[in-house]
């Protein structure tokens, strides 16, 4: 099994609904650790930036103003196939086919506030982790 790192996102609808510490407690309880952390009320820039390869879908303009509509919780989370591990734990995008007891079955509204982001693989993840943190505000542990 492969040691990994994959960034997640609580979204502004989670950080409003005040769950950021229910949602660390579930990464906690998969093995997975939290090795860098902040909090950010990303720019239209930043937003725009870090969703460029949706930019041509029909609700890029949608996702970018929902994302800078409030406070983001950014981490980066370590573990044995994080990525995965993640994805598993935020359950499917629409939170309406989310399965029982994931991120987005339990706290997301609709597709368009659907609680939390992660990494869709190992590669993108990387250069996710590099869009919001210097090398040196990750701690590897
Ligand atoms: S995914 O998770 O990347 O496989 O999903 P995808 O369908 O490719 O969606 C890419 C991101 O766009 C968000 N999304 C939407 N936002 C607003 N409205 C609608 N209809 C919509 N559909 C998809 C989706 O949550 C993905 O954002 P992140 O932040 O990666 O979850």
């Amino acid at each position: 099994m492969a040691l990994e790192r994959t960034l997640s996102i609580i979204k502004p609808d989670a950080v409003a609904k005040n769950v950021v510490g229910e949602i660390y407690a579930r990464f906690e309880k998969a093995g997975l650790k939290v090795v860098a952390a902040k909090m950010k009320h990303l720019s239209r820039k930043e937003a725009e930036g870090f969703y460029a390869v949706h930019r041509e879908r029909p609700f890029f303009n949608a996702l970018v103003e929902f994302m800078i509509s409030g406070p983001v919780m950014i981490q980066v989370l370590q573990g044995e196939n994080a990525v995965l591990k993640n994805r598993e734990l935020m359950g499917a995008t629409n939170p309406k086919e989310a399965a029982k007891g994931t991120i987005r079955a339990d706290f997301a509204e609709s597709i368009d506030a659907n609680a939390v982001h992660g990494s869709d693989a190992a590669e993108t993840a990387a250069n996710e982790i590099a869009y919001f943190f210097a090398t040196t505000e990750v701690f590897p542990r």
